[in-house]
């Protein structure tokens, strides 16, 4: 039986500590290990973590300060640690074969090969791994999770996620709601089987050798019980003032289309105020946010209005029965006043379409993969051996991308803008600097970025992780 809504209350991630902060960086140590959590109430669930919690434990930094993750693997499996949105150089961005070894494996690459685990350009390094992140861009929410080969979306859902915020001088002048008035919400489904254990379809249990999940799942994993920062269905309590939400869906292939409903079924706007990569121009304001899986939204929500006592539903109208609801805001207190600034950040690039030097036709549809059912970028699956792209660093870029159904489309290293959506104008949550666009099916859409900051092999790929892990990722070169 799954558990009643809105009583569990909505947890804060912890904020880790580092271990130091000297010579000109945060140094932070996080072992990836197994625990039981109690997910759902009275109920045991094996997972595994970052740190010991689920989703792990939050990193805070600032711009242009860099930070040190060593990550120590005593899990099962090896493991690959990405911080999604980073502008990262290439030794640190989580290349799918770059693995970390477990701790119980001795031997090292001898025993990864036995495993099928490593291919010819796998850098077997150790059960440890200093990640380093310059952190050189602009505040916004960044998340990192598993980017294993093949099984990053088994271990995402295991619970391989977490939060990381970059802050910086101009989000700080605009004196937006700060402290217990911003909340990060990582939003993500889960399936529990009878034993409270977490249900994942793999056709390989051991996510080791096969990678990809039955025939039912092709199109992405989808739980039936929607959890925010790792309880079901929360509820939070909150005063009658302005709450900036901090959103992420780090579900596998659950889309959202948020929507804030006061008890006399009057929605509340969802003040946009930044996108995957920070701040916007201006806030835009949404009747109701369509959130794709790894897509960030930075909102703010004004319960000024709302009767002390009452209660606020956060719906998801792309669901049905439970998976219709999200959360709910519990108004419990009188709060203050607070402003929402109407213009936000000036620094956001513009790249015009005369300025790009490339412009590229992407196709992101099903296909054959191995006599399987796969996903595939041009009509090839995936092949970390090969370049599928060569750009120049500095090189601004139009990308066209078209899908046969919903395909939420991640770039590493770099923030885009979207130039058009289905040969028209953006959508207004479009707006901003993104890293991720969600295509919805049979759609196509432009993007323009410019390729800078560093020279080396990226990524770019499907976010619905069950299509990362079926074929829908290819290699960016930037020499
Ligand atoms: Cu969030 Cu390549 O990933
Ligand atoms: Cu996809």
């Amino acid at each position: 039986a799954l558990p009643p809504a809105f009583t569990a209350p909505l947890p804060a991630p912890s904020v880790l500590g580092p271990v130091s902060t000297s010579d000109g960086a945060d140094r932070y140590e996080i072992t990836q290990r197994e625990a039981t959590l109690e997910v759902l109430p009275g109920i045991s669930t094996p997972m595994w973590t970052y740190g010991g919690t689920f989703p792990g434990p939050t990193i805070e930094s600032r711009r242009g300060r860099p930070v040190i993750v060593t990550h120590h693997n005593e899990l099962p499996v090896p493991t690959v640690v990405h911080l999604h949105g980073g502008r990262t150089p290439p030794a640190h961005d989580g290349y799918p074969t770059d693995l970390v070894l477990p701790a119980a494996w001795s031997g090292h690459g001898q025993h990864a090969r036995s495993h099928g685990m490593a291919d010819a350009r796998a850098v077997v390094t150790d059960t440890r791994r200093a990640y380093e992140f310059p952190l050189d861009q602009r505040a916004t929410m960044l998340w990192y999770h598993d980017h294993r080969m093949d099984f990053t979306a088994p271990a995402i859902w295991c619970g391989l996620a977490g939060l990381h915020v970059v802050r910086d001088d101009v989000e700080d002048a605009l004196d937006l709601p700060r402290g217990d008035h911003e909340v990060p919400m990582m939003i993500a489904d889960r399936a529990f089987d009878a034993d409270g254990r977490l249900a994942y379809p793999a056709l390989d249990p051991t996510l080791t050798g096969e990678p990809g999940v039955t025939g039912a799942y092709l199109a992405g994993v989808l739980g039936d019980v929607i959890l925010v920062n790792g309880a079901p269905w929360p509820v939070h309590e909150v005063d009658t003032g302005v709450y900036r939400l901090r959103v992420l869906n780090g579900s596998n292939a659950r889309h959202y289309e948020l929507e804030a409903v006061a008890e006399n079924g009057r929605p509340l706007p969802l003040i946009q105020i930044g996108a995957d990569q920070g701040l916007l121009a201006a806030p835009v304001r949404h009747e109701r946010l369509p959130v794709a899986p790894a897509e960030r939204y930075d909102v703010l929500i004004d319960f000024g209005g709302v009767p002390v006592g009452s209660r606020v539903r956060l719906a998801n109208r792309l669901g049905t029965g439970r998976t219709a609801d999200v959360m709910q805001f519990h108004v419990v207190r009188r709060g203050a006043r607070a402003r929402i600034p109407d213009t936000l950040a000036d620094d956001l690039p513009e790249w015009s379409r005369s300025r790009a030097t490339v412009t590229r036709d992407l196709a992101f549809r099903a296909g054959r993969m191995n006599g399987r059912h796969g996903w595939l970028i041009d009509g090839r699956p995936f092949d970390p051996g090969r370049t599928d792209i060569t750009t120049r660093l500095g090189d601004i870029e139009i990308w066209r991308l078209v899908a046969d159904v919903h395909h939420p489309i991640h770039l590493h290293l770099v923030g885009f803008r979207v130039l058009s959506r289905g040969g028209a104008a953006p959508l207004p949550h479009d707006a901003g600097l993104k890293d991720t666009i969600s295509l919805r099916p049979g759609e196509s859409a432009e993007i323009i970025t410019r390729f800078d900051g560093y020279r080396g092999r990226y990524l770019f790929h499907c976010h619905n992780a069950e299509h990362e892990d079926m074929g829908m990722m290819a290699n960016l070169e930037i020499v």
